[in-house]
């Protein structure tokens, strides 16, 4: 029995295939990933040596290669991560958003759909596609809105989350049409290990400790709902041995902040854990910066039927998992240097100019 992982190089992709290689009997994994500028190998480099995970580079918009895996390695289960997931680089550049969300998931479920369809038995019966998604496509709430749930109508406001919604509906639809056994899940922000440094919180660590300004779009009063990153592996692992067939699961750690409030909190950690050598604040590096074009305003996930369904709670609150992830992050000094590339400077040049 073998699980096919997609986008496993990536930052909640590799965190599942460390912590499922990390159990006892776990069955072996191929982590199918393109190694865009989010793939990185070194995530992986505890596994060197380990059999049981087999790494191939490649596209899931290349159905060829997807259906020669399927048929090679015969998987009871494929987990979809892979994505392109920056809401910015969405903005700046929405095309390959469309090729790898919208068309990559395409190709992808076809070949999947050929090689269920091939299977027989309990390898049929037992199959299942699960679909990794983003509390994203239910849009924005206002201050006073309940959280989203599973009910929620889809309304994606930038390219990534129309993007994730295309590919949302088109899993919707190969159970709906060709009964394929899928699952998916829609999670809120997660943030932990391994998390490139072009997202919020991962963003101010790194710049935060290189003495550059901290930019917090507009007001900095958006709301997120943040999990651990290694809360939603859980839950995803937990989807898949027992969730319904064709069941979607919101995932979310009922934790919601306002960014300004998150950038405190990690300039507090850092002022505790490496204070700086001018005896002043991290905070004194907050710098409020342009807003997000059709920037969302408040997100919020109601995890009750993963709960209530298959009783997944999360195990990190939100301050035991910031203080992890900081530390994580003092303690990986060249994790972080090795994956500021000239990809990522080009980047931070684009996307804060004279701020970065
Ligand atoms: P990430 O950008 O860190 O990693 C994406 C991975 O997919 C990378 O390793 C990249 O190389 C790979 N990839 C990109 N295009 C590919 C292609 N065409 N073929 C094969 N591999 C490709 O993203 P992440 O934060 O780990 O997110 C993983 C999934 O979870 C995404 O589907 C995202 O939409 C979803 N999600 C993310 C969050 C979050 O807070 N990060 C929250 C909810 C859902
Ligand atoms: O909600 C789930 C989504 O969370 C995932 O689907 C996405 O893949 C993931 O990237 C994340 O999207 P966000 O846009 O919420 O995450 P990001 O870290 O980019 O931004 C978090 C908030 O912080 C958002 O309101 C924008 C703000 N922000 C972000 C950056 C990078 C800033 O204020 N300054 C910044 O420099």
């Amino acid at each position: 029995m073998t699980l096919l992982v997609t986008g496993g190089a990536g930052f909640i992709g590799g965190n599942f295939v460390l912590d499922w290689l990390a159990q006892p009997e776990a069955e072996p994994v191929v982590n199918l990933d393109k190694l865009t500028y989010a793939g990185n190998l070194e995530t992986l480099a505890s596994l060197h040596g380990d059999t049981r995970h087999h790494f191939v580079r490649g596209d899931i918009a290349d159905q060829a290669l997807m259906a020669q895996l399927l048929a090679d390695h015969q998987p009871r289960a494929v987990i979809n991560f892979a994505a392109e997931s920056h809401v910015d680089r969405s903005i700046l550049g929405p095309e390959t958003f469309v090729q790898t969300n919208v068309v990559g998931s395409f190709r992808l479920l076809e070949a999947v759909r050929h090689y269920w369809g091939s299977l027989q038995g309990a390898a049929r019966a037992d199959f299942r596609f699960l679909h990794v998604s983003t509390d994203e496509v239910y849009g924005s709430l206002g201050p006073g809105d309940a959280a989203f749930t599973e009910d929620h109508r889809y309304e994606p406001n930038s390219p990534y989350s129309a993007s994730k919604a295309a590919s949302d509906h088109l899993v919707r639809a190969y159970h709906h049409t060709y009964g394929l056994p899928v699952l998916t899940t829609n999670c809120s922000n997660n943030y932990g290990p391994f998390h490139f440094p072009e997202k919020l919180i991962p963003l101010m660590i790194v710049n935060a400790l290189a003495g550059k300004p901290l930019p917090v779009y507009g007001d900095g009063l958006q709301v997120r709902d943040w999990l651990y990153v290694k809360d939603h592996c859980s839950a995803i692992c937990r989807v898949l041995q027992a969730g319904r067939v064709g069941q979607v699961y919101n995932v979310g750690g009922w934790n919601e902040k306002a960014n300004i409030e998150i950038v405190h909190t990690v300039c507090q950690l850092l002022d505790e854990l490496r204070p700086r050598s001018d005896g002043q604040s991290y905070g004194t590096q907050i710098t409020h910066v342009t807003d997000r074009p059709g920037h969302d305003r408040r997100y919020a996930i109601d995890a009750s039927r993963l709960h209530q369904e298959l009783g997944w709670k999360p195990a990190e609150t939100f301050d035991s998992g910031i203080r992890k992830t900081v530390r994580w992050y003092l303690d990986h000094p060249g994790w972080v240097e090795r994956v500021q590339s000239g990809a990522y400077r080009e980047w931070v040049q684009t996307q804060y100019g004279a701020a970065a």
